[in-house]
């Protein structure tokens, strides 16, 4: 059982970092491995819809994106963190996700468990975690909850760490994630299958 935690914010060792720090060792002592990812400092560029990710599984632009999307298929379930930007999630892990979700197609995804985090100084994490749940919903997720809405305040990782209810909800989130994907384990060994994907019928409201 695998997670991977993506660290949305151009900052490798700040708050985003902290947060998902205490989820991945609160993880670990579940038996359950996980791994950071972080999106890096550079520029993410958005989609530009050229389709030419069409069945690929790659994005047509080279970058965190693609790395990503080629690890995430052997993971059993993600987090994705992000700092709060103007009261929603960073532009670089909104333009990562649209491309990721996107581009890598919902195989990698589709009934693997799945959690927002939002980090701020003071407000808008309920926003961006808001937000960042609408990705996982239109993919099959389970959405992983906690104590709380995902969020932890401070404006860096040491402030993070004293925001104790934060820590907390974080460490509740680890253990539900991890008691979710021992129960798809459970599921797969007792030989329950998953269910059929829908072949859905797009109607674009054109008729
Ligand atoms: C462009 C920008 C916009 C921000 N907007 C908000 C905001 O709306 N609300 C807030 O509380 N903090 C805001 N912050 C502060 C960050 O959310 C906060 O410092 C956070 O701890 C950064 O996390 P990180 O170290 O993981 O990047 C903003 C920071 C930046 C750079």
């Amino acid at each position: 059982m695998r997670v991977l935690l993506v660290n949305g914010s151009p900052h490798k060792n700040g708050t985003t970092m902290a947060a998902l720090s205490e989820i991945a060792s609160e993880l670990s002592l579940e038996g359950v491995e996980a791994e950071i990812f972080w999106i890096g400092a550079q520029p993410i560029r958005g989609c530009m819809g050229c389709g030419k990710c069409g069945g690929n599984s790659k994005c047509a632009f080279e970058d965190s994106v693609n790395e990503f999307i080629s690890k995430a298929a052997d993971f059993d379930g993600f987090v994705f963190g992000t700092p709060v930007h103007y009261a929603a999630a960073s532009g670089q892990l909104t333009s990562f996700m649209d491309r990721a979700f996107y581009a890598g197609g919902k195989d990698i995804f589709r009934l693997k468990p799945a959690a927002a985090i939002a980090v701020a100084r003071r407000g808008g994490c309920t926003g961006a975690f808001d937000q960042l749940n609408k990705y996982f919903a239109i993919t099959e997720m389970p959405i992983v909850s906690s104590v709380y809405w995902n969020m932890v305040f401070g404006s860096n990782g040491d402030q993070a760490k004293m925001d104790k209810e934060g820590m907390d909800t974080m460490k509740a989130l680890a253990r539900n994630m991890a008691y979710l994907l021992k129960l798809r384990k459970a599921g797969d060994e007792a030989g329950l299958k998953p269910p059929k994907p829908i072949k859905k019928e797009f109607t674009n409201f054109i008729r």
